[in-house]
């Protein structure tokens, strides 16, 4: 049976390894283990952002990761984090100086060709373990982390997601009352969508 519950520090690893067998050939899975845990970290510890997990019996399935405030999050992250983040960032340049730059460039997850003012949550990663996908786990986690951010008095939930080969994911944030806000272009050439819900 599947149950939905906040994470807590200790799933920091179970949430890392999801992640990597999820999103397989993703940007994020390619900084490494080190650097993710240390992201889903911070997001469980931040008061404005939640994590919620899915699990079938004692194993974790699924996870969902989001902030009740978009602008400014990933900025007041670092902040809050300086040190680390700093010694990830150093062990970036050395290793792959060309993530660096993505990962500052994408850093409000919006580009230059949309102007747009809108106010809402959002939802940076929500992923489920490939063998348990299709079985309901996306739609529970999604489910519970819409009504958590009603709790918070929040209107709207967002997200982004790929424009291209990614009709099984367009198609699951769809069934659950998505629909697109606008499309735009993340750094380097990467077409998305932003996808948007109105909660209340
Ligand atoms: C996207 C993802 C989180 C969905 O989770 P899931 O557990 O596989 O999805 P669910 O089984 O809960 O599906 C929920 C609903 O979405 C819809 N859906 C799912 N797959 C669909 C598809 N291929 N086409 C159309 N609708 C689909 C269905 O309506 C389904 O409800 P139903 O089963 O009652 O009909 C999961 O597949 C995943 O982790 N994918 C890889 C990582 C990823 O791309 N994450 C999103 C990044 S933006």
């Amino acid at each position: 049976m599947i149950t939905i519950q906040k994470a807590d520090v200790g799933d920091a690893v179970s949430i890392t390894h999801i992640h990597l067998k999820a999103f397989k050939n993703f940007f994020l899975s390619s900084l490494g283990e080190d650097f993710l845990k240390f992201y889903y970290t911070c997001f469980i510890k931040n008061k404005d952002s939640v994590v919620f997990i899915a699990k079938d019996n004692d194993k974790i399935m699924g996870f969902a990761a989001a902030t009740a405030i978009c602008k400014g999050f990933n900025i007041a992250l670092i902040k809050q984090n300086i040190f680390s983040f700093s010694l990830l960032g150093l062990r970036l340049l050395v290793t792959n100086p060309k993530a660096l730059v993505r990962l500052a460039r994408n850093m409000t997850k919006k580009s230059d060709e949309v102007q747009s003012e809108e106010d809402y949550a959002e939802l940076y990663s929500i992923g489920v373990a490939p063998e348990g996908q299709g079985k309901g786990v996306g739609k529970e986690l999604l489910s519970r982390m819409e009504q958590e951010l009603l709790e918070w008095n929040v209107d709207k939930l967002s997200l982004t997601t790929d424009y291209y080969d990614n009709d099984k994911t367009i198609g699951f944030y769809k069934a659950m009352g998505y629909s697109v806000l606008y499309v735009f272009t993340a750094y380097p050439k990467r077409k998305m969508y932003r996808m948007i819900k109105k909660l209340k």
